[in-house]
């Protein structure tokens, strides 16, 4: 009797499992996604031509593509962006030795106490400093800039989905509304303090665009400073503030994976040796 409860419990069970699944699958297959600017005419990110130097299993860092990013995210995102988890000494990823260093530092402000007054003053960064935020809080930073918090960079490329390919699509992305836009939705509207960008979610972003012009930056190396090389090489180095190991890691587990399958050789190798003097016992029956 008990079993045959179990069983019928069982059953019902499966039933009612089956009934939700097949209505689900029902409902995604027949339901009209809902139609709207945002799902319409959003862009997927997308890498940049020619790809990243960084990604895939054997990618490095392109050195003078880093300081070619940290030269357009001082000159630019930096009077809006804060980078707080990046410090100056980190900057000798990029190749600058202990004196370039600091010398870079020191061109930066950040806040400090004066020794004798106690009273809070600017002075020179130090190599130990971390970049500083451009607002002293939240509060300033929205005042300024039409009510949006321009967010801290430091781990914007991980913050977002496809992060890397995403930040360099929003940059080089800003564009005029397009006429099927308007045509379909005649409704859509860019308000007043915002700025459409099909790669941003809502299309509407509170930041005005920051690359605007060819040579808006002028790169050490003689690399034309189109918007998109711009985008490009400030993305590049912004995925680095994020994960500066990213390519150390990568580098490491190349030779762990070599020594790993090497030492399951040899393991398998002792173990022959070991065993190999020891008969199978005769199975009794
Ligand atoms: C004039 C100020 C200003 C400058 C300069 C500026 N930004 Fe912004 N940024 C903002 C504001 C404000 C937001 C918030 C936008 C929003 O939430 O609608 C923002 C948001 C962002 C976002 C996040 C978008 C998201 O998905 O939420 C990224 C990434 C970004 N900025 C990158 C940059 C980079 C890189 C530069 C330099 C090339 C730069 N910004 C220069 C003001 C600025």
């Amino acid at each position: 009797m008990v079993r045959l409860l179990a069983i019928g419990a069982g059953l019902l069970f499966t039933f009612v499992v089956m009934i939700s699944f097949v209505a689900d699958a029902y409902n995604a297959a027949t339901t009209e996604a809902e139609e709207s600017p945002e799902y319409a005419f959003h862009l997927e990110a997308r890498a940049p031509e020619g790809g990243w130097s960084f990604t895939g299993p054997i990618g490095t860092w392109d050195i003078g593509q880093l300081q070619r990013g940290y030269k357009v995210y001082k000159e630019v995102c930096s009077a809006c962006h804060g980078l707080k988890y990046v410090a100056f000494r980190n900057l000798a990823d990029l190749g600058y030795t202990e004196n370039q260093v600091r010398a870079e530092a020191a061109t930066w402000q950040v806040p400090g106490i004066d020794p004798a007054t106690g009273e809070a003053v600017m002075r020179a960064a130090e190599p130990t400093d971390y970049f500083p935020s451009p607002y002293p809080n939240d509060v300033a930073a929205a005042a300024a800039n039409n009510n949006a918090i321009p967010p801290d960079l430091s781990l914007i490329t991980k913050a977002r989905h496809h992060g890397t390919d995403y930040v360099y699509s929003l940059l080089a992305g800003y564009q005029p509304i397009p006429a099927e836009l308007t045509e379909e939705f005649p409704d859509f509207r860019t308000p007043e303090g915002l700025y459409f960008n099909p790669y941003f979610a809502y299309l509407n972003i509170a930041m005005a665009p920051p690359l605007t012009s060819t040579g808006q930056v002028t790169f050490d190396d003689g690399t034309e400073a189109t918007i998109p090389q711009m985008s490009e090489d400030v993305t590049a180095f912004l995925t680095w503030a994020a994960e500066p190991t990213l390519v150390k890691r990568k580098q490491t587990g190349w030779p762990v994976l070599i020594f790993l399958v090497f030492a399951t050789v040899l393991a398998w190798m002792a173990k022959r040796q070991i065993w190999s003097a020891v008969k199978p016992a005769k199975r009794k029956d």
